[in-house]
C-alpha cells in the first residue's frame, strides 16, 4: 500500500505509541484487503465500549492507547455496558461500575467524546453525502452507507480507534465506487403497517440477501425510525451494511435494478415474526430503543404511557443517547414515563449491558434485539410500540 512522507513517519513512531500501532494495524488491513492507499476520514464511530465485551484484557489495550494516543478527527462513541450517571437504577454492579468507568476515562483521555451511542448522526455525528468515514456499530454504519450515503466499511473497535489516531482509513471495500453496487432486486410486496415490520422486513431480506448489496422497490416512503430499524435488522440477519431503496435513499437513481430479483410478501414478514419470536406468556422486560430512540418515538412511548402504571413485575427500558434524552426532558416525556414506572437507560442498550440471568423474556420492537437478547438466555418477542408497552403494562404478552 502506498504511503506517503507523513504517513511513514507515523510508522516509524514519529507521533509516538499509540499512533505507531494504529499505522501498523491500517497498513496490515490495508494490505489483507488490497487498498491502494489511505484516506481522509471525517468521523469515527468506535464500538467495543462495554466492559462487559472487552474484559480486562481489552481495558488495558485501551490504557496502553491512552498514555499518548489522541483522536485527530470527530469521534463518538458506542454505547457502553450502563447508564453512567444513573447505573443503579438499571441494577448494575459496584464492581462493574468502577470497572466501565475506568474504559471511559481511558476513551476521554484520547479526546472522544462520551456520546455512548449507535445513533450517532442524530445528535452531532452526522456525515455529509460521499465522505469517507471509519464507524464501527453495524447498524449506525448501515445508516450511513445507505441513508446517508457516507462511505466507510464496518470497522472493528481497534480498526476505528486507528482510524481515528491517524484521521484516516484504507482505502478498499465499501470506499470504492466500483464495491458499491447493488446485487440483488429485492421487489417489496409486503404491507408494512408498524415499526416492527421493518425489523421482520430486514430479517426477510437478509437472510436472502445473505452478503450481497440489495436494490429495494416497492417502498413508497419511510421515516427515520423505520430507516434506522431497518438498517439494524437487515445488517444482523445478513446482507451487507449498504442497501438502495428506490425514491427514498440517496445513490438508488444511479443504478438499475440488478438481475437477480426476489419477491419479499406478506408470507415472508409472517414468516420472519415466527422465526425471530418465541412462546412468550410472562413479560418481565420490555426494552424500547434499539436502534437508540429518537426524540420522536420518546414521544409516542410518553403518549402511550399517560395515566398507565407499568407492572411492578417488569422491568420498562428505554435507551437512548444523553442527549436526546435532554430534548425529552423539556417536553416533560421523561417525566410522564418515569411517572410510569419506565426507566431510562442512557449511555447503554439492551445488547452490551451485563443482563445475563436478570430476566427470562423481553418483547421489543426491535429484529436485533431480539437477536442479541437470545444470547443473554431470554425469550424474545418483537411487536409494535403499542403492544409492547402494553405487555409493560399488563407484564404478559396478550
Ligand atoms: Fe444500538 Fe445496542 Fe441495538 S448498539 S443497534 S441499541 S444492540
Amino acid at each position: 500500500m502506498y504511503l506517503t512522507n507523513e504517513e511513514k513517519l507515523m510508522l516509524d513512531g514519529e507521533e509516538g505509541y499509540a499512533t505507531k500501532k494504529s499505522m501498523e494495524i491500517l497498513v496490515a488491513l490495508g494490505n489483507i484487503f488490497g487498498a491502494e492507499k489511505l484516506v481522509r476520514v471525517g468521523s469515527v464511530q468506535v464500538a467495543g465500549v462495554s466492559y462487559h465485551n472487552l474484559g480486562d484484557a481489552g481495558l488495558e489495550f485501551l490504557n496502553g492507547l491512552a498514555k499518548d494516543g489522541r483522536v485527530k478527527v470527530l469521534t463518538t462513541l458506542n454505547p457502553a455496558g450502563m447508564d453512567l450517571e444513573d447505573w443503579k437504577k438499571l441494577g448494575i454492579s459496584e464492581e462493574f461500575a468502577e470497572k466501565q468507568n475506568l474504559v471511559i476515562d481511558a476513551f476521554r483521555k484520547m479526546g472522544i467524546i462520551i456520546s455512548c451511542t449507535c445513533t450517532p448522526y442524530l445528535i452531532g455525528n452526522l456525515p455529509r453525502y460521499g465522505e469517507h468515514i471509519a464507524w464501527s456499530e453495524s447498524s449506525a454504519v448501515t445508516f450511513a452507507n445507505s441513508v446517508i450515503g457516507a462511505k466507510t466499511n464496518r470497522e472493528g473497535g481497534p480498526s476505528a480507534l486507528a482510524a481515528a489516531f491517524v484521521g484516516k482509513t484504507p482505502c478498499y471495500g465499501l470506499h470504492l465506487e466500483e464495491n458499491r453496487v447493488p446485487d440483488m432486486h429485492v421487489n417489496v410486496r409486503a404491507k408494512l403497517k408498524k415499526l416492527s415490520d421493518w425489523g421482520a422486513l430486514g430479517y426477510a431480506i437478509g437472510k436472502k440477501a445473505q452478503n450481497k448489496i440489495p436494490y429495494i422497490t416497492g417502498i413508497e416512503a419511510a421515516d427515520l425510525d423505520e430507516l434506522k430499524t431497518f438498517c439494524a435488522s437487515v445488517v444482523t440477519y445478513g446482507s451487507k451494511p449498504l442497501f438502495y431503496i428506490r425514491g427514498i435513499t440517496p445513490g438508488s437513481e444511479k443504478h438499475n435494478p440488478p438481475e437477480e430479483r426476489i419477491v419479499i410478501a406478506d408470507k415472508d414478514l409472517k414468516e420472519a415474526y415466527e422465526s425471530i419470536n418465541d412462546n412468550v406468556d410472562i413479560v418481565d422486560f420490555v426494552c424500547i430503543g434499539c436502534p437508540h430512540s429518537s426524540v420522536k418515538e420518546i414521544a409516542e412511548i410518553a403518549k402511550l404511557l399517560e395515566n398507565k402504571r407499568i407492572s411492578p413485575n417488569t422491568e420498562f427500558w428505554v435507551a437512548t443517547s444523553r442527549l436526546t434524552k435532554q430534548l425529552a426532558d423539556k417536553r416533560s416525556y421523561t417525566a410522564t414515563i418515569e411517572k410510569a414506572g419506565g426507566k431510562f437507560a442512557c449511555d447503554t442498550c439492551m445488547a452490551v449491558a451485563p443482563l445475563k440471568g436478570r430476566f427470562r423474556s423481553v418483547a421489543t420492537t426491535s429484529a436485533k434485539g431480539c437477536y442479541y437478547s437470545r444470547h443473554n438466555n431470554m425469550k424474545t418477542q418483537l411487536g409494535s410500540l403499542e403492544e409492547c408497552v402494553e405487555a409493560a403494562v399488563k407484564g404478559k404478552w396478550s
